[in-house]
This record gives C-alpha cells, sequence and structure tokens, in this order.
C-alpha cells in the first residue's frame, strides 16, 4: 500500500456577501443573535445562474494550479455535494468537462456535511491499492438553493462555496488514518423537503415554499460534540498519534459553539482549531476543505505537521482523518 497524501489545494467563494446586518432586514433576527449562537458575521451565496458545478470547476482549477499533475493526468474525480446542479449528470462529470480531462473516472458522494472526508478517504483507497496514480477530490455546495429564506432557524446558517484537493503517494506522512461512520437512525434531526417529497395527492406540504430544511438544531447539537470529538480520537489512535502532537485541528464549520465544546470534549486547546466560520458560515462539505486550504495559505499548518480533520453532518455522518502534512 502506498502512502497518498495531499499535494495541493483551491477554493472558491461566490464573491456576493449576505452580512448579518442584511439578514436582519429579511427576518426577525439580530447580528448579536447569530454572532454569539453560531460565530457567523457573513456569509457567500452563488450569482443567479452560477451552479454548483461553476463552484466545483473554480475550486479544481485553483488546486490544479498548484498541483504536480496536470488536469489532463488525472485519473479519478470524486465530488461531495447534496446540491447537483439536476439528478444527472454528476456533478464530477461536469468538473471533468470543466478541467478538459479525459482519463478520469468520475461520480459524486452523498455525505452532507461529512462529504469531503467521505470523498476523500474513497479516493485515498483508489491510489493506495494502485487503481490510479493521482485524484481530484472536490466539496462544492449551493445551500442557498435548499434554504427558505423566511425560516430564520436555518437561513442565517448557511452559504455557497467549494473546494478541492489533489490526491497523490507521497514518499512519507500523508493520509495516516481514517475514520468514517453513520447512524441513521438519527436521519430525521435534519432533512429537505422538496418536490421529490410530495406525493400527488399530497395537500398538506406548502408547494410554494419547497424546498426547506427541517433541522432539530438543539438535538444535532448534542450528537455532533461527540460525534466529532469522537471520530479525532479514534482516527488518532488509528495512526498512533497523540491528541498533543496534532498542531492543527480543522474541523466542520456548522457552529463556533458546537467547535468549542468539541475542543473542550477531545481535551484539545481551541487555539489549536481553525475557525472561519465567521466570514462564511456553513458550507456543508467545502467548509472543512476550505478551512484546510485557508489553514495553509495561512502558514498554520507546515510541512511535516501532523494535523486533524473532522466532520459531522446531516445523516448522521461524521468522518475524520489524521494527515502528516506532505508540502
Ligand atoms: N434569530 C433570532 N432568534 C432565533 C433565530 C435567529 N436567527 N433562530 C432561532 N431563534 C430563536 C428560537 O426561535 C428560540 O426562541 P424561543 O426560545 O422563543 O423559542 C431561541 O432563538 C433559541 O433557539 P434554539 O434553537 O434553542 O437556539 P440554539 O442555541 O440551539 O442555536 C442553532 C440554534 C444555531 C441551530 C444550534 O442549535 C446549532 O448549531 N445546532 C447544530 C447545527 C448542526 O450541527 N447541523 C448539522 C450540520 S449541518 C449539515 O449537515 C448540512
Amino acid at each position: 500500500m502506498k502512502n497518498v497524501g495531499i499535494v495541493a489545494l483551491g477554493k472558491y467563494l461566490p464573491e456576493r456577501q449576505l452580512t448579518n446586518a442584511d439578514l436582519e432586514r429579511m427576518v426577525e433576527t439580530s447580528d448579536e443573535w447569530i454572532t454569539t449562537r453560531t460565530g457567523i458575521k457573513e456569509r457567500r451565496i452563488a450569482a443567479a445562474g452560477e451552479k454548483t458545478s461553476d463552484l466545483a470547476v473554480k475550486a479544481a482549477l485553483d488546486a490544479l494550479k498548484n498541483a504536480p499533475v496536470k488536469a489532463e493526468d488525472i485519473e479519478a474525480i470524486i465530488v461531495a455535494t447534496v446540491t447537483p446542479d439536476g439528478p444527472f449528470p454528476s456533478v464530477a462529470c461536469l468538473v471533468q468537462k470543466g478541467i478538459g480531462n479525459h482519463k478520469a473516472f468520475a461520480f459524486d458522494v452523498n455525505a452532507v456535511c461529512s462529504g469531503f472526508l467521505y470523498a476523500m478517504t474513497t479516493a485515498k483507497q483508489f491510489i493506495a491499492t494502485g487503481m490510479v496514480k493521482n485524484a481530484l477530490v472536490v466539496a462544492a455546495d449551493r445551500f442557498s438553493t435548499l434554504v427558505d429564506w423566511k425560516d430564520r432557524n436555518t437561513c442565517v446558517l448557511f452559504g455557497d462555496g467549494a473546494g478541492a484537493a489533489v490526491l497523490a503517494p507521497v514518499e512519507e506522512g500523508g493520509i495516516l488514518a481514517d475514520f468514517l461512520t453513520a447512524n441513521g437512525e438519527g436521519a430525521s434531526l435534519m432533512y429537505v423537503v422538496s418536490e421529490t417529497s410530495r406525493t400527488p395527492c399530497d395537500q398538506a406540504l406548502e408547494v410554494g415554499r419547497l424546498p426547506y430544511i427541517v433541522m432539530h438544531g438543539q438535538e444535532l447539537f448534542k450528537h455532533a460534540v461527540p460525534g466529532m470529538a469522537e471520530a479525532v480520537d479514534i482516527a488518532a489512535r488509528r495512526a498512533g498519534v497523540a491528541l498533543e502532537d496534532i498542531k492543527c485541528v480543522v474541523p466542520h464549520q456548522a457552529n463556533d459553539r458546537i467547535i468549542a465544546s468539541v475542543a473542550k470534549r477531545a481535551g484539545v486547546d481551541k487555539e489549536r482549531f481553525f475557525i472561519n466560520i465567521d466570514k462564511y458560515g456553513n458550507i456543508s462539505a467545502a467548509s472543512v476543505v476550505v478551512a484546510l486550504c485557508e489553514a495553509v495559505e495561512e502558514g498554520r499548518i507546515k510541512k511535516g505537521d501532523k494535523i486533524a480533520l473532522t466532520v459531522f453532518g446531516a445523516g448522521l455522518v461524521a468522518a475524520a482523518n489524521i494527515v502528516e502534512w506532505s508540502y
């Protein structure tokens, strides 16, 4: 089995910023409530006509710009998304077209906010077993299309964006351990009511409101904290790495209070967590890879550092990886 690492990262955030002040004009909320309950100050919203595949292609091209692999030589493309342009073709095939690649196999993964780590771990297996030489892993979501902009319980939380990573064999380190888990018993804690949820005679749903997110926030909070803390702990034990040797933890960015509680539960100082939720809110699968990209850009992660990635999402799904940074 080869060592597999992340050899390049990229991101794309739409230009339009939606601030807490903007939301104060849309629903009964306040900057004070959003900031103290979530840590979010603003989020990015895709332009009209800017599809998930557009976000994904831009993030992929950004990652490829810095990669030791050319776009045409990519052999696998996996995209984590829950907001594809349509039921088919996959966003991964649209990314293949967008980057000008003719060699890769391509498919999408749905693991909501855990999607990037699910996709990355899947890609890693293909490379480690020698089936492909490299892979492009993208996480892209346009949650603004799922949000009911009249529902203050959910509309303040989410934004749009994309992140991408190129994976390839590395001499040393790389992705040292993985942990993926799911608990479908908790599926009813967060779901989307959409046109496909309706039966032909269903009069109960407000058709004009579709789609919208149903979220039991407090219950999810109670699952998210142990979910992410235990995922890090299990992955670290699998990697044989002590938590005190982890330089930086990059978590899913759902709520600053969740991150604080994960830090406390895991026994890791919150200062070692990378947090950018204030700028982007929760961008679903893209959150962790956009945060990782910025942590590297800001010099918080350097070659040889051992880091942890940990995520949690609707499903319920959680995942973590321990990575020894390769560049
Ligand atoms: N502005 C002002 N007041 C609000 C707002 C708002 N935007 N939203 C809710 N409130 C009110 C509620 O109506 C409630 O009022 P009441 O006491 O009069 O009934 C009060 O604020 C408290 O509401 P809670 O839901 O108890 O607020 P809480 O502190 O739990 O924060 C939040 C809500 C931010 C959603 C939190 O529960 C959370 O982050 N949950 C986890 C989310 C998560 O992890 N999701 C999974 C990942 S996402 C994914 O997979 C795609």
